[in-house]
């Protein structure tokens, strides 16, 4: 095995958790572009920091890795036909049925549904008050998934699956980790509790899915929902009510927190580089397109991505950037060992959207949606999505920091994340938010 940390599996996941990007730049500073590491509670992995490497690893044979098997542990909320937990032809399946909808060109189709749900939040941003942004974000991004990927649209439909839903992700986080936490012992065992809010999602989810299928219009709707409805796979069969369930739930999962922990940092970095901001406040006034808007999300996700690496677990022997690695080894793709890489990115630790201007990336040199046949099937979408966000509260609103310092990354379940949420002030306001804004002042 390639060299790594020889401290305790626990002591290097306590250091992991609460510095990880300073504690993979120091083992990648010490043991070079492959090493090994033991973390308590997940088994020994082999971290890749090589972009040929990691190219050679997504693109090369796949029948040998496994990635499915690592989320398993998601199985009691996300269920069995999550395309995040299962691997080989089922994996394949479900992410031909599911890839569609979020090709570039639909994608298109939501910008504006996002800029509406971004206006309405950022109106509530008075001067003077105080905004913890992974939060507003959470709530924001939620709504989006419910619009565009759900297709609900009617306020109090969306917010009874805010409850329901976030009842089980919240209560899920804890509970997934130990099948002895999920047991249900009675109504008010902790397990117990957890089975009656996860019934109550799903029935919700169930009569959501009824209902759409029933819609007259269903084949002339854009959302998510209603387009996997009309999907057929390579057999011409539909997908199952179990099959949509369990996808729903999953989308939901893989992208309302990750998405809003990326804007949260995208907010954070802008604050702290005037420079920055000032220059992407003169290019949304003007008309150069919105070229220095996706080089800022595209930096942002650089310098501060929300999951640090891949993984892929080997079912047999393979050889990874130059060592014969054995079956039953995870591998870690590094997306944030290879996002700080000097040799790539000069002056890596800098917030420097012009680098993504003129000759953009190479391929498996960004890596914030991983690679291969498992490339998060959300990316445009998140991509859209932050852009949208920023544009409509750069424009319409100035944040102050509350805190002095960047907030630091720390690890928050799967995800890497702000520690303090990234605390605000509303500054003062900078015309109207939008076109509804604008609309709701002439109304008077
Ligand atoms: C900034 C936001 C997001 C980030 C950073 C992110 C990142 C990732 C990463 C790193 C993976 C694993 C890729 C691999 O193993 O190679 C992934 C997978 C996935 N993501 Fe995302 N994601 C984001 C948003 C979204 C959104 C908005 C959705 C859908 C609505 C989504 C749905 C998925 C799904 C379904 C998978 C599993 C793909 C598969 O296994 O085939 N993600 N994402």
């Amino acid at each position: 095995m390639p060299p790594g940390p020889r401290a305790p599996a626990a002591v290097n996941m306590l250091r992991f958790s609460r510095r990880p990007l300073e504690t993979l730049r120091g083992w990648h500073a010490r043991y070079g572009d492959v090493f090994t590491v033991r973390f308590l509670g997940f088994g020994t992995g082999v971290y890749v920091a090589d972009p040929d490497a990691i190219r050679a690893l997504f693109t090369g044979d796949q029948s040998d890795l496994r990635a499915g098997e690592a989320n398993s542990f998601l199985e009691p909320v996300l269920g069995p036909h999550s395309v995040l937990i299962l691997d080989g032809r089922e994996h394949m399946r479900q992410r031909k049925l599911l890839l569609p909808p979020f090709q570039g060109s639909r994608v298109a189709g939501f910008r504006e549904v996002i800029r509406e749900v971004a206006e309405r939040e950022v109106e509530e941003w008075r001067p003077g008050t105080r905004l913890v942004l992974r939060e507003r974000m959470r709530a924001l991004t939620f709504e989006v998934i419910c619009r565009v990927v759900f297709g609900v649209t009617a306020p109090e439909r969306v917010e009874r699956l805010r409850r329901a839903l976030i009842a089980v992700i919240d209560s899920s986080q804890l509970l997934m980790i130990s099948g002895v936490a999920r047991a249900d012992l009675g109504p008010l065992s902790p397990g117990g509790r957890f089975a009656r809010r996860l019934r109550a999602a799903d029935a919700l989810l169930e009569a959501e899915i009824e209902q759409r299928r029933r819609e007259p219009d269903l084949e002339q709707r854009g959302d998510v929902l209603s387009l996997l409805l009309g999907a057929r796979d390579e057999d011409g069969r539909e997908m199952t009510n179990a099959e949509l369930r369990d996808e729903l739930f999953t989308m939901l999962g893989a992208g309302h927190e990750t998405t809003a922990t990326g804007l949260a940092f995208a907010f954070d970095l802008l604050m702290r580089n005037p420079d920055v901001l000032t220059r992407l406040r003169e290019e949304l006034g003007g008309d150069g397109g919105d070229a220095y808007l996706d080089a800022v999300v595209k930096e942002s996700l650089r310098l501060r991505p929300v999951i640090d690496a891949a993984e892929r677990t080997l079912t047999k022997p393979r050889e990874v950037a130059g060592w014969r690695l054995p079956a039953g080894v995870k591998v870690y793709p590094g997306i944030a060992l290879v996002h700080m890489r000097e040799d790539l990115y000069p002056n890596a630790d800098r917030f420097r959207p012009e680098r993504f201007l003129d000759d953009g990336a190479e391929s498996y040199s960004w890596l914030p949606f991983g690679g291969g046949i498992r490339r998060c099937i959300g990316a445009a979408l998140a991509q859209a999505e932050m852009a949208e966000v920023l544009r409509v509260a750069v424009r319409s609103v100035e944040l102050r920091p509350l805190r002095e310092r960047p907030d630091p990354v720390v690890l928050r379940g799967i995800t890497l994340a702000p520690k303090h949420g990234v605390p605000v002030s509303v500054q003062r306001r900078l015309g109207s938010v939008g076109r509804r804004a604008a609309a709701l002042a002439a109304a008077g």
